[in-house]
Protein backbone atom coordinates (compact mmCIF):
# COMPACT_ATOMS: atom_id res chain seq x y z
CA UNK A 1 0.00 0.00 0.00
CA UNK A 2 1.63 3.54 -0.61
CA UNK A 3 -0.06 6.14 0.38
CA UNK A 4 -2.02 7.28 -2.32
CA UNK A 5 -2.38 6.73 -5.69
CA UNK A 6 -2.03 10.25 -6.96
CA UNK A 7 0.60 11.37 -4.50
CA UNK A 8 0.72 15.09 -5.02
CA UNK A 9 4.34 16.44 -6.36
CA UNK A 10 4.81 18.32 -3.25
CA UNK A 11 4.07 15.23 -0.96
CA UNK A 12 6.71 13.26 -2.77
CA UNK A 13 8.96 16.38 -2.12
CA UNK A 14 7.90 16.52 1.50
CA UNK A 15 8.95 13.09 2.34
CA UNK A 16 12.52 12.73 0.08
CA UNK A 17 13.17 15.69 2.72
CA UNK A 18 12.33 13.63 5.81
CA UNK A 19 13.70 10.50 4.18
CA UNK A 20 17.00 12.84 4.57
CA UNK A 21 16.29 13.44 8.25
CA UNK A 22 15.20 10.40 9.22
CA UNK A 23 18.73 8.81 7.47
CA UNK A 24 20.79 11.10 9.12
CA UNK A 25 19.19 10.58 12.61
CA UNK A 26 20.14 7.06 12.15
CA UNK A 27 23.75 7.48 10.90
CA UNK A 28 25.12 10.20 14.52
CA UNK A 29 26.83 7.27 16.24
CA UNK A 30 30.97 6.96 16.05
CA UNK A 31 30.15 3.52 15.83
CA UNK A 32 28.75 1.31 13.08
CA UNK A 33 27.43 -1.30 15.84
CA UNK A 34 25.10 1.29 16.65
CA UNK A 35 24.32 2.71 12.85
CA UNK A 36 24.04 -0.45 11.29
CA UNK A 37 20.97 -2.29 13.28
CA UNK A 38 19.48 1.80 13.70
CA UNK A 39 19.25 1.88 10.26
CA UNK A 40 18.31 -1.65 9.26
CA UNK A 41 14.51 -1.52 9.04
CA UNK A 42 14.67 2.34 7.98
CA UNK A 43 16.45 1.26 4.55
CA UNK A 44 13.84 -1.75 4.45
CA UNK A 45 11.23 0.41 3.30
CA UNK A 46 8.14 1.10 4.85
CA UNK A 47 4.86 3.05 4.15
CA UNK A 48 5.94 6.25 5.67
CA UNK A 49 2.05 6.77 6.66
CA UNK A 50 3.06 8.87 9.87
CA UNK A 51 5.40 11.33 8.32
CA UNK A 52 2.89 11.88 5.62
CA UNK A 53 0.10 12.73 7.97
CA UNK A 54 1.99 14.92 10.02
CA UNK A 55 3.30 16.64 6.13
CA UNK A 56 -0.73 16.70 5.19
CA UNK A 57 -2.18 17.61 8.15
CA UNK A 58 0.31 20.69 8.23
CA UNK A 59 -1.68 22.34 5.46
CA UNK A 60 -4.84 22.64 7.54
CA UNK A 61 -2.07 25.62 8.85
CA UNK A 62 1.04 27.64 7.23
CA UNK A 63 3.11 24.51 5.99
CA UNK A 64 6.60 24.09 5.07
CA UNK A 65 7.78 25.11 8.57
CA UNK A 66 11.25 23.13 9.94
CA UNK A 67 9.32 22.24 13.20
CA UNK A 68 6.57 20.19 10.65
CA UNK A 69 9.53 18.04 9.10
CA UNK A 70 11.38 17.47 12.61
CA UNK A 71 7.82 16.14 14.10
CA UNK A 72 7.55 14.56 11.08
CA UNK A 73 10.74 12.41 10.98
CA UNK A 74 10.33 12.19 14.82
CA UNK A 75 6.88 10.04 14.26
CA UNK A 76 8.57 7.37 12.00
CA UNK A 77 11.70 7.00 14.70
CA UNK A 78 8.95 6.49 17.37
CA UNK A 79 7.16 3.87 15.04
CA UNK A 80 10.44 1.99 14.05
CA UNK A 81 11.75 2.04 17.77
CA UNK A 82 8.01 0.40 18.77
CA UNK A 83 8.38 -1.84 15.73
CA UNK A 84 11.98 -3.53 16.77
CA UNK A 85 10.60 -3.98 20.46
CA UNK A 86 7.15 -5.37 19.00
CA UNK A 87 9.25 -7.76 16.92
CA UNK A 88 11.42 -8.93 20.08
CA UNK A 89 8.17 -9.65 22.23
CA UNK A 90 6.20 -11.51 19.00
CA UNK A 91 9.81 -13.27 18.42
CA UNK A 92 8.77 -12.45 14.40
CA UNK A 93 11.59 -13.51 11.88
CA UNK A 94 10.72 -10.91 8.93
CA UNK A 95 9.56 -7.33 8.87
CA UNK A 96 9.61 -5.08 5.52
CA UNK A 97 10.39 -8.29 4.01
CA UNK A 98 13.70 -8.73 5.72
CA UNK A 99 14.89 -10.05 8.66
CA UNK A 100 14.44 -8.19 12.04
CA UNK A 101 16.73 -6.42 13.80
CA UNK A 102 16.95 -9.07 17.08
CA UNK A 103 17.00 -12.50 13.96
CA UNK A 104 20.68 -10.05 12.62
CA UNK A 105 21.96 -8.71 16.41
CA UNK A 106 19.97 -10.75 18.71
CA UNK A 107 17.71 -9.58 21.44
CA UNK A 108 20.00 -7.12 23.09
CA UNK A 109 21.22 -4.90 20.42
CA UNK A 110 17.54 -4.82 18.47
CA UNK A 111 16.07 -3.56 22.30
CA UNK A 112 18.92 -0.81 22.51
CA UNK A 113 18.70 -0.12 18.63
CA UNK A 114 14.85 0.31 19.50
CA UNK A 115 15.71 2.58 22.71
CA UNK A 116 18.50 4.28 20.49
CA UNK A 117 16.01 5.06 18.15
CA UNK A 118 13.08 6.32 20.76
CA UNK A 119 16.35 8.93 22.06
CA UNK A 120 16.68 10.23 18.23
CA UNK A 121 13.22 10.91 17.94
CA UNK A 122 12.99 12.45 21.42
CA UNK A 123 16.46 14.65 20.18
CA UNK A 124 14.16 15.76 16.84
CA UNK A 125 11.02 17.08 19.24
CA UNK A 126 12.89 18.60 21.48
CA UNK A 127 14.73 20.41 18.42
CA UNK A 128 11.00 21.61 16.92
CA UNK A 129 10.24 23.27 20.37
CA UNK A 130 6.67 24.12 21.70
CA UNK A 131 4.88 20.83 22.81
CA UNK A 132 5.88 19.09 20.04
CA UNK A 133 8.01 16.81 22.22
CA UNK A 134 5.01 16.32 24.76
CA UNK A 135 2.80 15.00 21.96
CA UNK A 136 5.66 12.32 21.17
CA UNK A 137 5.80 11.37 24.66
CA UNK A 138 2.24 11.16 25.09
CA UNK A 139 1.98 8.87 22.38
CA UNK A 140 4.73 6.60 23.36
CA UNK A 141 3.37 6.35 26.80
CA UNK A 142 -0.03 5.07 24.83
CA UNK A 143 1.84 2.67 22.96
CA UNK A 144 3.55 1.08 25.94
CA UNK A 145 0.60 1.09 27.61
CA UNK A 146 -1.32 -0.89 24.96
CA UNK A 147 1.37 -3.12 24.32
CA UNK A 148 1.43 -4.40 27.97
CA UNK A 149 -2.09 -4.29 27.88
CA UNK A 150 -1.80 -7.19 24.71
CA UNK A 151 0.91 -8.87 26.48
CA UNK A 152 -1.12 -9.01 29.80
CA UNK A 153 -4.38 -10.66 28.27
CA UNK A 154 -2.33 -13.30 25.82
CA UNK A 155 -3.86 -16.41 25.49
CA UNK A 156 -7.00 -15.07 27.23
CA UNK A 157 -10.17 -16.29 25.85
CA UNK A 158 -11.77 -14.44 28.25
CA UNK A 159 -10.44 -11.32 26.13
CA UNK A 160 -13.67 -8.94 25.03
CA UNK A 161 -14.05 -7.23 22.01
CA UNK A 162 -13.62 -3.90 23.99
CA UNK A 163 -10.60 -4.82 25.53
CA UNK A 164 -9.14 -5.64 22.01
CA UNK A 165 -10.66 -2.00 21.26
CA UNK A 166 -9.06 -0.33 23.91
CA UNK A 167 -5.81 -2.07 23.32
CA UNK A 168 -5.69 -1.01 19.61
CA UNK A 169 -6.55 2.32 20.52
CA UNK A 170 -3.59 2.69 22.37
CA UNK A 171 -1.08 0.62 20.61
CA UNK A 172 -1.54 2.18 17.45
CA UNK A 173 -4.35 4.83 16.71
CA UNK A 174 -2.36 7.04 19.43
CA UNK A 175 0.60 6.99 16.68
CA UNK A 176 -1.68 8.13 14.06
CA UNK A 177 -3.91 11.05 16.29
CA UNK A 178 -0.29 12.03 17.30
CA UNK A 179 1.10 12.33 13.70
CA UNK A 180 -2.46 14.66 13.03
CA UNK A 181 -1.99 16.40 15.84
CA UNK A 182 1.90 17.28 14.91
CA UNK A 183 0.90 18.49 12.05
CA UNK A 184 -1.91 20.70 13.00
CA UNK A 185 0.04 22.13 15.59
CA UNK A 186 3.42 22.82 13.61
CA UNK A 187 1.96 24.41 11.09
CA UNK A 188 -0.82 26.27 13.55
CA UNK A 189 -3.65 25.01 12.10
CA UNK A 190 -6.83 26.22 14.13
CA UNK A 191 -7.86 24.98 17.08
CA UNK A 192 -11.14 22.89 15.70
CA UNK A 193 -8.96 21.82 12.06
CA UNK A 194 -6.31 20.48 14.88
CA UNK A 195 -9.34 18.56 16.84
CA UNK A 196 -10.74 17.43 13.39
CA UNK A 197 -7.74 15.97 12.57
CA UNK A 198 -6.99 14.25 15.55
CA UNK A 199 -10.51 12.79 15.27
CA UNK A 200 -9.27 11.14 11.66
CA UNK A 201 -6.49 9.82 13.50
CA UNK A 202 -7.94 8.33 15.91
CA UNK A 203 -10.52 6.82 13.59
CA UNK A 204 -7.96 5.95 10.90
CA UNK A 205 -5.60 3.88 13.44
CA UNK A 206 -8.59 1.85 14.56
CA UNK A 207 -9.48 0.81 11.12
CA UNK A 208 -5.93 0.32 10.53
CA UNK A 209 -5.09 -2.24 12.91
CA UNK A 210 -8.26 -3.89 12.39
CA UNK A 211 -7.05 -4.57 8.82
CA UNK A 212 -3.54 -5.39 9.78
CA UNK A 213 -5.16 -8.01 12.31
CA UNK A 214 -7.18 -9.43 9.06
CA UNK A 215 -3.91 -9.54 7.01
CA UNK A 216 -2.16 -11.36 9.61
CA UNK A 217 -4.86 -14.32 8.84
CA UNK A 218 -5.35 -13.62 4.90
CA UNK A 219 -2.62 -11.34 3.99
CA UNK A 220 0.03 -12.21 1.56
CA UNK A 221 3.27 -12.33 2.94
CA UNK A 222 5.34 -11.13 -0.31
CA UNK A 223 3.07 -8.33 0.09
CA UNK A 224 2.73 -7.52 3.63
CA UNK A 225 6.66 -7.89 4.39
CA UNK A 226 5.46 -10.26 7.86
CA UNK A 227 4.89 -14.15 8.20
CA UNK A 228 0.89 -14.28 8.64
CA UNK A 229 -0.61 -16.79 11.83
CA UNK A 230 1.62 -14.56 14.00
CA UNK A 231 -0.63 -12.90 16.13
CA UNK A 232 -2.28 -16.54 16.73
CA UNK A 233 1.28 -18.40 17.45
CA UNK A 234 1.98 -15.59 19.74
CA UNK A 235 -1.32 -15.90 21.65
CA UNK A 236 -2.97 -12.65 20.58
CA UNK A 237 -6.22 -13.06 20.46
CA UNK A 238 -7.40 -10.43 17.55
CA UNK A 239 -10.62 -9.59 16.50
CA UNK A 240 -11.80 -11.79 14.20
CA UNK A 241 -10.93 -15.40 16.65
CA UNK A 242 -12.81 -13.12 19.20
CA UNK A 243 -15.92 -12.40 17.46
CA UNK A 244 -16.12 -16.61 16.32
CA UNK A 245 -15.26 -17.51 19.58
CA UNK A 246 -18.18 -15.15 20.71
CA UNK A 247 -20.16 -17.03 18.00
CA UNK A 248 -18.74 -20.74 18.15
CA UNK A 249 -17.98 -21.61 22.13
CA UNK A 250 -16.24 -24.77 20.78
CA UNK A 251 -13.90 -22.37 19.34
CA UNK A 252 -13.31 -20.70 22.63
CA UNK A 253 -12.67 -24.58 24.25
CA UNK A 254 -9.98 -25.36 21.78
CA UNK A 255 -8.27 -21.44 22.40
CA UNK A 256 -8.30 -22.75 25.74
CA UNK A 257 -6.15 -25.97 25.60
CA UNK A 258 -4.07 -23.68 23.76
CA UNK A 259 -4.48 -24.02 20.46
CA UNK A 260 -2.64 -21.46 18.28
CA UNK A 261 -2.62 -23.03 14.78
CA UNK A 262 -4.06 -20.58 12.25
CA UNK A 263 -4.99 -23.37 9.73
CA UNK A 264 -7.31 -25.24 12.67
CA UNK A 265 -8.59 -21.58 13.86
CA UNK A 266 -9.56 -20.85 10.06
CA UNK A 267 -12.58 -22.91 9.62
CA UNK A 268 -14.27 -21.17 12.98
CA UNK A 269 -13.45 -17.87 10.89
CA UNK A 270 -14.65 -18.51 7.74
CA UNK A 271 -17.67 -20.09 9.06
CA UNK A 272 -18.69 -17.78 12.12
CA UNK A 273 -18.63 -14.71 9.70
CA UNK A 274 -16.10 -13.55 11.54
CA UNK A 275 -13.89 -11.95 9.31
CA UNK A 276 -16.17 -9.92 6.97
CA UNK A 277 -17.42 -8.53 10.66
CA UNK A 278 -14.05 -7.51 11.49
CA UNK A 279 -13.68 -5.88 7.74
CA UNK A 280 -17.06 -3.95 8.29
CA UNK A 281 -16.19 -2.50 11.33
CA UNK A 282 -12.83 -1.14 10.36
CA UNK A 283 -14.91 0.32 7.24
CA UNK A 284 -17.02 1.88 9.92
CA UNK A 285 -13.89 3.48 11.53
CA UNK A 286 -12.75 4.56 7.86
CA UNK A 287 -16.19 5.93 7.08
CA UNK A 288 -15.92 8.05 10.98
CA UNK A 289 -12.31 9.24 9.83
CA UNK A 290 -13.94 10.61 6.40
CA UNK A 291 -16.62 12.62 8.62
CA UNK A 292 -14.51 13.71 10.50
CA UNK A 293 -12.88 15.92 7.82
CA UNK A 294 -16.63 17.37 6.66
CA UNK A 295 -15.36 20.73 8.09
CA UNK A 296 -12.25 20.96 6.57
CA UNK A 297 -11.79 22.83 3.15
CA UNK A 298 -12.33 20.44 0.05
CA UNK A 299 -8.17 20.45 -1.16
CA UNK A 300 -5.59 17.84 -2.64
CA UNK A 301 -4.61 17.66 0.81
CA UNK A 302 -7.99 16.54 2.25
CA UNK A 303 -8.38 14.40 -1.05
CA UNK A 304 -5.70 12.89 0.09
CA UNK A 305 -6.40 12.09 3.29
CA UNK A 306 -9.57 10.30 2.06
CA UNK A 307 -7.47 8.52 -0.63
CA UNK A 308 -5.81 7.27 2.41
CA UNK A 309 -8.92 5.19 4.38
CA UNK A 310 -9.55 4.36 1.22
CA UNK A 311 -5.60 2.94 0.71
CA UNK A 312 -6.19 1.13 3.92
CA UNK A 313 -9.28 -0.63 3.68
CA UNK A 314 -8.26 -2.13 0.60
CA UNK A 315 -5.83 -4.16 1.27
CA UNK A 316 -7.99 -6.47 2.30
CA UNK A 317 -10.96 -7.54 -0.14
CA UNK A 318 -14.05 -7.91 1.65
CA UNK A 319 -13.99 -11.65 2.83
CA UNK A 320 -17.20 -13.51 2.84
CA UNK A 321 -18.55 -16.45 4.47
CA UNK A 322 -18.02 -20.36 3.02
C1 LIG B 1 2.99 -1.77 11.39
O1 LIG B 1 2.73 -0.50 10.85
C2 LIG B 1 2.58 -1.77 12.82
C3 LIG B 1 1.14 -1.68 13.01
C4 LIG B 1 0.58 -0.71 13.67
C5 LIG B 1 0.27 -2.71 12.48
P1 LIG B 1 2.89 -0.22 9.30
O2 LIG B 1 2.07 -1.23 8.53
O3 LIG B 1 2.59 1.21 9.04
O4 LIG B 1 4.41 -0.55 9.06
P2 LIG B 1 5.43 0.02 7.96
O5 LIG B 1 5.92 1.31 8.49
O6 LIG B 1 4.72 0.19 6.65
O7 LIG B 1 6.49 -1.03 7.89
C1 LIG C 1 1.80 -3.52 16.32
O1 LIG C 1 0.84 -4.50 16.35
C2 LIG C 1 1.68 -2.49 17.32
C3 LIG C 1 2.89 -1.75 17.60
C4 LIG C 1 2.85 -0.85 18.51
C5 LIG C 1 4.17 -1.97 16.91
P1 LIG C 1 1.19 -5.80 15.53
O2 LIG C 1 2.01 -6.72 16.37
O3 LIG C 1 -0.04 -6.32 14.90
O4 LIG C 1 2.13 -5.19 14.38
P2 LIG C 1 2.84 -6.07 13.26
O5 LIG C 1 1.76 -6.89 12.60
O6 LIG C 1 3.86 -6.89 13.96
O7 LIG C 1 3.41 -5.04 12.32
MG1 LIG D 1 3.83 -7.61 15.83
MG1 LIG E 1 -0.03 -7.28 13.02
Amino acid sequence: MTVSAATPAWLAEDLRRIEQLLLRSASESAHPLVNEPSQHLLRAGGKRLRPALVLLTSRAGEPGARETDLAAAAIELVHLATLYHDDVIDGTQTRRGVPTAHSKWGTEIAVLAGDYLFAQACALGALAGGDVSGILARAIGKVCEGQILETGSLGDPARTVEDYLETIGLKTAALFSASCDLGAFTSGAPRAARAALVGYGESLGLAFQMIDDLLDIVGDPRVTGKAPGTDLKEGVFTAPVLIASGRDTSLTERLSTGSRDLDDVMPFLERTGALEEVFDLAAGYGRAAYDSLEGLPDEDWTAVLRATVEGVLAQVERPTAA
